[in-house]
């Protein structure tokens, strides 16, 4: 492979989805590709993808789709999508998209310099997904797209299931990764002058689970804050059934780790939580709050809200918007349902009409906005 080969990744999605991005990103430039800052500029253009609500997969096709005349104006360019929407919709997006020669899923991506290699030698279509277990190499490459901040992924996948969510389809049951390698990254991270760490899994309270020996993750947060050098060491997501008081305990204790909670509701109605398979009502949610706030006085806390999911009437949606009142979150992220087969919800009629939806999430968004300008005023 000539050194001089340049690559342009964009990411679409989540923090993991940035993570995953870096770290092809660390290991193109270890294999001595360098970066460019457009795709019209590169020999190698990837998109990292999302497919949690239909309209995010729809953005980066339509951008993907874009790109077809850069590669009309220079077939040699490869071009790719990796992550989750290369896992979700396979080798279709070739069909969608005929200047793509490659697709790769979100358990291949450790293989992209090799796919890349073999295009070139072969000029066929290269399609890698499938791989939903396992864990990506523990290779570590030390590049990372900010000086003072930095993700680390604790865990891959998803156990948890809620009915409307495409994530454990595109990225497999939760597999964590083993403490001791986990720990090595956050010190090498430390030494090298980062100070704010963030953790990520799609809930870091499982962390531990799937693993042997007795290890889960208040236990990896005590062995992070013990480490040497100046840290805020944040983590992503909660999930509320899991997220416990000894896990509150430890953030009210320990200094190293941040006071804020991140907590996703989803809805304030208990029969929407039922159906959307969160195991927990609203009752519980706001126990956990009480709890938290008690045990973690200085703390902000934020959450994620879904409106329209199938059957949500004025009464769901006014206990929604209780809830909200209620527990006056520092910030609230809102989102309009989404139908994502086979996530099981979406074999429910999605009977919110969009115009209801919209008004819904409009509502939400002013009245998060009021309570966020106010909170800290009504708060003390
Ligand atoms: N694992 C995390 C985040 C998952 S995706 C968690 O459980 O909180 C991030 C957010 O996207 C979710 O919290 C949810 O609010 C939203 N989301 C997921 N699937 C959706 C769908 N089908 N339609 C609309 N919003 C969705
Ligand atoms: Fe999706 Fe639920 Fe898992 Fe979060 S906890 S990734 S919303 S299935
Ligand atoms: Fe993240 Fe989107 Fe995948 S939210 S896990 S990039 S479906």
């Amino acid at each position: 492979m000539k050194n001089k080969s340049s690559v342009y990744i964009r990411t679409f999605g989540c923090q993991m989805n940035e993570r995953d991005s870096e770290f092809v990103t660390g290991i193109l430039l270890e294999k001595g590709f360098c970066l460019a800052d457009s795709p019209d500029k590169a020999d190698v253009v990837i998109y990292n993808s999302c497919s949690v609500r239909k309209h995010a997969e729809d953005r980066m096709i339509s951008n993907m789709g874009q790109l077809k005349k850069i590669k009309k104006d220079n077939p040699d360019i490869i071009m790719g999508i990796m992550g989750c929407t290369a896992e979700h919709r396979g080798k279709g997006l070739f069909n969608s998209l005929p200047h793509l020669d490659f697709v790769c899923g979100t358990g291949n991506i450790g293989t992209i310099p090799d796919i890349i290699k073999k295009i070139i030698k072969k000029r066929e279509k290269e399609l890698h997904v499938g791989k939903l277990s396992g864990h990506l190499p523990e290779a570590n490459p030390r590049h990372r797209n900010d000086k003072r901040s930095a993700y680390v992924s604790i865990s891959r996948g998803c156990n948890n299931y809620c009915t409307y969510c495409i994530v454990p389809y595109v990225r497999g049951n939760e597999r964590s990764r083993r403490p001791d390698d986990i720990i090595k990254e956050v010190e090498d991270l430390l030494v090298r002058g980062y100070v704010n760490i963030t953790l990520l899994g799609q809930n870091v309270n499982s962390y531990g689970k799937d693993l042997e020996g007795n290890i889960n993750f208040v236990k990896l947060l005590r062995a992070m804050d013990a480490l040497n050098g100046k840290k805020n060491i944040k983590f992503m997501t909660s999930h509320p059934k899991d997220a416990s008081i000894e896990l509150f305990e430890t953030m009210g204790e320990l200094k190293g780790i941040s006071k804020h909670l991140h907590l996703p509701a989803q809805s304030g109605s208990d029969k929407i939580l039922l159906n959307m398979n969160r195991r927990y009502d609203s009752k519980y949610y706001l126990s956990k709050i009480k709890h938290f706030r008690k045990i973690v006085p200085d703390h902000m806390l934020t959450t994620d809200v879904i409106v329209g999911f199938p059957g949500e009437t004025e009464k769901d949606f006014e206990a929604t918007k209780s809830l909200l009142k209620q527990v006056r979150f520092n910030a609230a992220y809102i989102f309009k349902y989404s139908p994502r087969p086979p996530a099981p919800s979406s074999k429910m009629e999605d009977d919110v009409p969009r115009e209801v939806k919209e008004k819904r999430h409009r509502e939400l968004l002013v009245l998060q906005k009021s309570i966020s300008k106010n909170k800290r005023i009504l708060y003390d």
